[in-house]
């Protein structure tokens, strides 16, 4: 197993540290924010259906694919494509799959750190009591008075560019095994008392009923409108939006996870770790659900009111339960700690790659990527004040949900196809086996057969959908 390689950029100490780094990885705004306004979006339980499928089986085999690709090869996800693919036998034009992924990550960046200024903002307005006794039209306003002031978004999200690029400067290990152990259990333990809350409180029957109850035509279907007036076309775009999350929460898809694979002890076990990843992020983003959409359906919010929808819900639980002050600034906290551990992620290819070629400090190239990033970010800011108007839109969308549609439902998982591929073709049986070194031939087997037809026929299945072919 393994080649004995040693990763210039350190080593997790075991292969629990790596699971959690993982999951604090694959644990943030997606599940919490992103998760609910999308489901809210696309219609509930069909959304939800084809949502865990693409995790099962598209985003387990594939993170397996590139935890083994990052531990065989030990080092940024560019330099360790370059080297497989010579190793293999393969195009060096494989490396590309690496390249992509810092695009991605910098797309991604630049959009997530605007949503965790937010959940900044809102640990302030929690421990302030601007939540105190809010109603659903005051939670409404707060959040409006947020996005509409160009100055406080760009102030937050410079905070929180500074404090990704803070920790990755001084090496993904060091603070983010102790500090995700603790918090990324505590923020678990949180939403559990929000579904108990949402249960007493909210009206969790059709909470949950929304979430779980599969009506099949809306998986082709996008609806918009209430009631009477709900109108209704068909199209592919559900599915998409659906496996490009997939790939979003699980980190997948652009190195992320490649990245971290690099450091991962030679005997651990790829298999299971994978599974435990999967299931405990899979898990948080249901319990968000079961926690939101029960407040929304009891105070007469509306489910399709996107990127806002959890900062408009939420306040309206906190300011109206008993300790909620308390407790509404805890949560926030534990999000803006779960974003960060995400955004980690986003940069350590980057840096990791900048470091290998360029041989700079880590403290160097961590600042040249957020101070990118940063840059960046400043079109998404503005996207909610100065450039939200249809000028400034392109193909109806601005430029924080182009950038969130193109990283997301193009940009990963057409990484993730590729990385399928090359496993699966570029490299070969011989290279799987031996890093993944599953002692049942059977489970072995089972995978390989997904990794080389089901998920890369089931993502080309959804492109060729979403662009009008099938
Ligand atoms: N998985 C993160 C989330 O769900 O919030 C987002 C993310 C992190 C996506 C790292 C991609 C990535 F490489």
């Amino acid at each position: 197993m393994g080649n004995q390689r040693e990763s210039v950029h350190g080593m997790w100490s075991s292969r629990a540290v790596f699971v959690m780094a993982t999951i604090g990885s694959a644990v943030g705004l997606g599940n919490i924010w992103k998760f609910p306004y999308i489901t809210g979006e696309y219609g509930g339980g069909a959304f939800v259906l084809v949502y865990l499928l693409c995790i099962a089986l598209i985003g387990i085999p594939i993170m397996m694919a590139e935890v083994l690709l990052g531990r065989r090869g030990r080092a940024s996800p560019i330099s360790t494509m370059k080297r497989l693919a010579r190793e293999e036998g393969a195009s060096a034009a494989w490396s590309l799959v690496g390249y992509a992924g810092v695009v991605a990550g910098f797309l991604i960046l630049s959009f997530y750190s605007v949503v965790a200024g937010w959940a900044l903002a809102y640990v302030f307005q929690s421990a302030g009591g601007g939540l105190n006794g809010i109603t659903a039209a005051g939670s409404a306003s707060v959040f409006g008075d947020l996005v509409g002031s160009p100055d406080q978004l760009v102030v937050w999200h410079t905070v929180f560019i500074l404090m990704t690029t803070a920790v990755v400067a001084r090496g993904v290990r060091h603070g983010l095994e102790r500090a995700v152990s603790v918090l990324m259990p505590a923020l678990f333990v949180m939403l559990l008392i929000m579904v108990g809350y949402a249960y007493v409180e909210g009206d969790f029957a059709r909470g949950f009923n929304f979430l779980f109850e599969v009506n099949f035509s809306r998986v082709f279907q996008v609806c918009s409108g209430e009631g009477a007036q709900i109108a209704c076309r068909v199209s592919g775009e559900p599915l998409l939006v659906a496996m490009g999350h997939a790939f979003f929460t699980l980190s997948l898809g652009m190195g992320a996870i490649m990245a971290y694979g690099a450091y991962v002890p030679d005997h651990a076990s790829i298999t299971g770790a994978t599974i435990t990843i999967a299931v405990a992020d899979t898990l948080v983003a249901l319990l968000a659900g079961l926690a939101i959409f029960p407040i929304v359906f009891a105070s007469g919010l509306e489910p399709g009111a996107g990127p806002g929808l959890i900062f408009q819900t939420l306040p309206v639980a906190f300011g109206n339960m008993p300790g909620g002050h308390l407790f509404g600034t805890v949560f926030f906290v534990l999000l803006v700690f779960a974003a960060w551990s995400s955004s980690i992620s986003l940069v350590e290819p980057a840096v990791a790659w900048l470091v290998e070629v360029r041989r700079w400090s880590r403290v160097t190239a961590a600042f040249l990527v957020g101070a990118l990033a940063w840059l960046l970010g400043i079109g998404s800011a503005l996207s909610f004040n100065v450039w939200s108007g249809p000028e400034y839109q392109v193909l109806g969308k601005t430029l924080f949900d182009l950038k969130d549609f193109v990283a997301s439902n193009i940009m990963l998982p057409l990484g993730g196809l590729l990385i399928a591929l090359f496993v699966a073709y570029g490299a070969g049986r011989h290279m799987a086996l031996e890093e993944l070194s599953i002692s049942r031939q059977r489970l072995f087997d089972a995978w390989w057969f997904v990794i080389r037809y089901v998920s890369p026929v089931g993502i080309a299945i959804v492109f060729l959908n979403s662009v009008g072919v099938l």
